[in-house]
């Protein structure tokens, strides 16, 4: 069982370590700074009494962006992504929200899955929108699901 918690500003230096370790896209403490800033829902996750992810969402009227979602990586392929998004999708839809949108890099094949898994669609996509000195360009995917 997992459970959300709102998130403390002062734990963000930790959170963000952990994220490093996790993912070469990692978020950086000033995003999650700036999450708080604009009053966007910021929620620890955690299980049996351990931190095992987070996750930042925005409100806008009855639609909501899924800024950014993290399963710190001993965590990682246990269910807790999917169970993440399970709970979060009932917990908006409990509060009227109607549709939840994300944006994700073409080649993020787990994440992708477990969006499609979880019942969203591709929109859009924003062509060569990550640009990366050096490295090839990606398209960012817009994602959309009916709640
Ligand atoms: C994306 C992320 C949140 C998924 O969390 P997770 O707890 O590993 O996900 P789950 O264990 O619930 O798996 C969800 C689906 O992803 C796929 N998946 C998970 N681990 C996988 C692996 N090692 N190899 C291939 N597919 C995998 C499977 O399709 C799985 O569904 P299934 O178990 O029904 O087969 C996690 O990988 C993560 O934090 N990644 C780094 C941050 C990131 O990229 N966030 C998304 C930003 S847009």
């Amino acid at each position: 069982m997992i459970h959300f918690s709102p998130l403390k500003r002062s734990a963000i230096d930790t959170l963000i370590r952990l994220e490093r370790d996790t993912t070469p896209y990692s978020w950086t403490a000033q995003n999650l700074k700036n999450s708080f800033e604009a009053s966007a829902d910021c929620y620890l996750v955690q299980s049996e009494g351990e931190s095992i992810g987070y996750y930042v969402v925005q409100r806008v009227l009855d639609e909501a962006e899924l800024l950014n979602i993290v399963v710190f990586k001993p965590f990682q392929s246990q269910g807790f992504g999917s169970e993440t998004m399970r709970k979060l999708k009932l917990e908006l839809a409990g509060s009227r929200i109607k549709k939840l949108f994300l944006e994700v890099r073409a080649s993020n094949e787990i994440a992708m899955a477990l969006y499609e898994k979880m019942g969203f669609e591709v929109m859009h996509a924003r062509r060569n929108y990550y640009r990366v000195e050096k490295q090839k360009a990606e398209d960012a995917l817009i994602m959309r699901c009916y709640l």
